[in-house]
């Protein structure tokens, strides 16, 4: 007797018992601003737009993978907003059947200009990443003039109605100390969560260095001793990457990610679409699965879940970064989506 693709390949789970549930959409490579941690600094190149995904086909993989119990969507890049018409994709997006939630990381340059259009579409969330609160240490990191832009952008979406806004802050050492009691105070005055990423080995130059990781529980006792204990905020979602805290005195949220100092690869339930459409399993996977070659090559529904599938049939059970024989990925961040 036959059972049906949704049947046979539903729910998403690996050899180690981890469901899929989320998934993370690149939309681009391309980006306005030059984080060092992620892009090189000159002469990036990028995809021809031949080869990136269009609207119709990103749809129809989500359309697949929802069968398959995707329920969370994340559009990132490189820089999500300079793909043209995005809201439009939020839109075909929000109203694929199983689709619960779709929400968006940007380093919110373009935000200003497209907050409204994106929360009259449907987005449900916000990521901004902002990795410092003063323009020169802002320009060192991005290698852009455009503090002032990102700032703006972040009231803007606030005025667009979005709620809870996170910032992420990519925690760099011998930059983020100075940053910490500022983005504590902006926690605790603005009512935006703050959450601290490390810093992972996914830069385009390979400087990365162990060295150069502040570990979250670092940025923990700075704040602690500015404004006092932080309290862990309750975990709706046991998957979710960030530790959640919150001041003692109720003002200000805080979270940490903490991927190198402690990672949290047990409990994912992430996988991901590069903008020219390959499945990886893991930021850190050295392997890609080539969603594009079935979804233009006249390949069924059933093709691209049994490929999905066996993307996650070959998930690892984590990163590896303190494996001895760790190789980084042949990605840098923006190549994968963050
Ligand atoms: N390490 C940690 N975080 C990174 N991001 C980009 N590159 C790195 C890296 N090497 C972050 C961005 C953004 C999110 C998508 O990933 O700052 O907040
Ligand atoms: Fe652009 Fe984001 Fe990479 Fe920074 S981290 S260069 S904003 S894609």
């Amino acid at each position: 007797m036959s059972t049906s693709w949704q049947e046979r390949y539903r729910p998403l789970v690996d050899r180690f018992g981890r469901v899929h549930t989320n998934l993370r959409i690149a939309v681009t490579d391309r980006c306005n601003i030059r984080c060092f941690y992620c892009m090189p600094a000159e002469n990036v190149v990028f995809r021809p737009r031949h080869e990136i995904l269009s609207f119709e086909e990103i749809a129809r993989f989500v359309r697949v993978v929802a069968a398959l119990g995707v329920n969370k969507l994340r559009l990132t890049g490189g820089e999500p907003l300079v793909r043209q018409g995005l809201p439009e994709l939020v839109r075909m997006l929000s109203a694929i059947p199983g689709i619960h939630e779709v929400a968006l990381t940007t380093n919110g340059v373009l935000l200003r200009e497209q907050a409204a259009a994106l929360k009259a579409a449907g987005l449900a969330r916000l990521n901004i990443s902002l990795d410092a609160l003063d323009a020169d240490t802002f320009r060192r990191i991005t290698r852009r003039d455009v503090y002032q832009r990102v700032i703006e952008g972040i009231y803007a979406a606030r005025q667009a109605g979005f709620q809870r806004i996170r910032i992420n802050a990519v925690a760099i050492r011998g930059i983020t100390e100075e940053q910490v009691v500022p983005f504590g105070r902006f926690a605790r005055e603005e009512g935006f969560e703050v959450r601290f990423i490390e810093y992972m080995p996914l830069d385009a130059e390979n400087h990365w260095e162990r060295r150069r990781v502040l570990p979250g529980e670092e940025i923990r006792r700075l704040l602690e001793a500015e404004f006092g204990p932080l309290v862990p905020a309750p975990r709706p979602d046991p998957s979710q990457p960030a530790v959640d805290y919150v001041f003692a005195d109720g003002r200000g949220r805080i979270g940490f990610i903490n991927p190198v100092s402690e990672p949290f690869c047990h409990e994912c339930n992430r996988l991901r679409l590069t903008a020219e459409g390959q499945v990886r399993n893991c930021l850190f996977s050295l392997q890609e699965w080539d969603a594009r070659a079935v979804l233009r090559g006249g390949g069924t529904d059933e093709q691209l879940a049994a490929l999905v599938f066996e993307c996650i049939q070959g998930k690892k059970p984590g990163h590896g970064i303190d494996d001895p024989d760790f190789l980084r990925p042949h990605r840098a961040m923006y190549q994968i989506g963050g």
